[in-house]
């Protein structure tokens, strides 16, 4: 039998710090607003004191605007959420003219999502953000995962060569530190994981949504106009949290945003024990606007009971697992 956890004595909530750092930023809290369930910040605002996030990541941004794909594009399923949005959003200009300095101004890191639609435009793209942005993104999340759009998006997220090339040519078009945003839909994600980093990415983001479908049987046709669409929220948590682990374990110097199923504070904490330094909550924001200050006040809470002082102290921190449980990629 394997000996017991040691005993931590218990700290008030306030005497945790929740200060963290991921690939060289200090963040006041680990907990980020997630991709495409936050827009751009502006509007939840009336809801939930954006001044108390660690960051937020805005919906993926294009060189020319989009209008995404046909409706219905998001349906609710047992545990989790799926959508088909197709990546609508404003373009480049306006997202630096009309959304960058509200969220500038918010004092929290600004992560910027965006894609293109081939190598090209992937380039373009973070050539203009980090030459139009001054000092105020923080962060651009390339998207290499997103499984609802024909060209870019997931196209570029499942072989290592490819996401190594379109990695690399970004990274060098930008000032900007780039985090790679990977599939759980690659089928070696430690491979995925290790070709970004070697081409340059600062972290990585894990994980994006799942491909899946969901079926009207009375009407006899699929939720989503496209059929299939990316599933999130509390039925992907145990997936996502097998991939932090995975990668954290296999390139332990590489920072790890996790992402996938968040809704407490408990949650939150398995991300940062199993390796991540920052975790995005995303599904949980379309039922519960203000989820993150609550989550922020679990977390702190819960490491307080578990006698956890700092994040720092939280992160890849598991007690008892075998040390060398095999990686067999799929
Ligand atoms: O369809 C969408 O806009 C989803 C984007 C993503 O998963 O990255």
């Amino acid at each position: 039998m394997s000996a017991p956890p040691p005993a931590h004595a218990p700290l008030a909530p306030e005497a945790v710090d929740l200060r963290t750092r991921f690939a060289g930023l200090e963040l006041q809290t680990p907990l980020l607003a997630a991709s495409g369930c936050f827009a751009y910040g502006q509007q939840f605002a009336a809801f939930t004191d954006l001044r108390r996030l660690g960051g937020l990541v805005t919906k993926g941004i294009s060189p020319a605007p989009r209008y995404g794909n046909p409706v219905p594009r998001i349906c609710e399923t047992a545990a989790g959420m799926l959508n088909s949005i197709g990546l609508e959003n404003v373009g480049v200009d306006a997202f630096l003219a009309d959304k960058l300095p509200f969220l500038r101004d918010l004092g929290v890191s600004v992560w910027v999502n965006f894609f293109g639609t081939d190598f090209p435009t992937y380039v373009e793209c973070a050539e203009r953000l980090s030459a139009g942005a001054g000092a105020g993104i923080d962060v651009l999340e390339m998207n290499i995962s997103c499984p609802n759009i024909k060209h870019g998006g997931i196209e570029f997220g499942t072989v290592p060569e490819v996401a190594h090339r379109l990695t690399k040519a970004c990274v060098e078009a930008s000032s900007i530190p780039i985090v790679v945003k990977l599939s759980p839909n690659a089928g070696d994600i430690v491979g995925m994981a290790q070709a970004v980093k070697e081409a340059g990415a600062a972290g990585v983001s894990l994980i994006n949504t799942i491909t899946g479908m969901a079926i009207d049987v009375r009407r006899r046709r699929p939720r989503i106009a496209t059929t299939y669409g990316g599933l999130s929220g509390p039925a992907i948590k145990p997936i996502a949290l097998r991939m932090v682990h995975q990668v954290a374990r296999a390139l332990p110097d590489l920072p790890i945003c996790g992402i996938g199923g968040v809704m407490s504070g408990e949650d939150a904490l398995e991300f940062l024990m199993a390796g991540a330094t920052t975790v995005q909550v995303g599904t949980a924001l379309f039922a519960e606007p203000g989820a993150i200050v609550r989550i922020t006040e679990e977390l702190r809470a819960l490491m307080g009971e578990l006698g956890i002082a700092d994040v720092v102290a939280a992160v890849g921190v598991l007690e008892a697992i075998p040390p060398e449980v095999p990686y067999v990629p799929a």
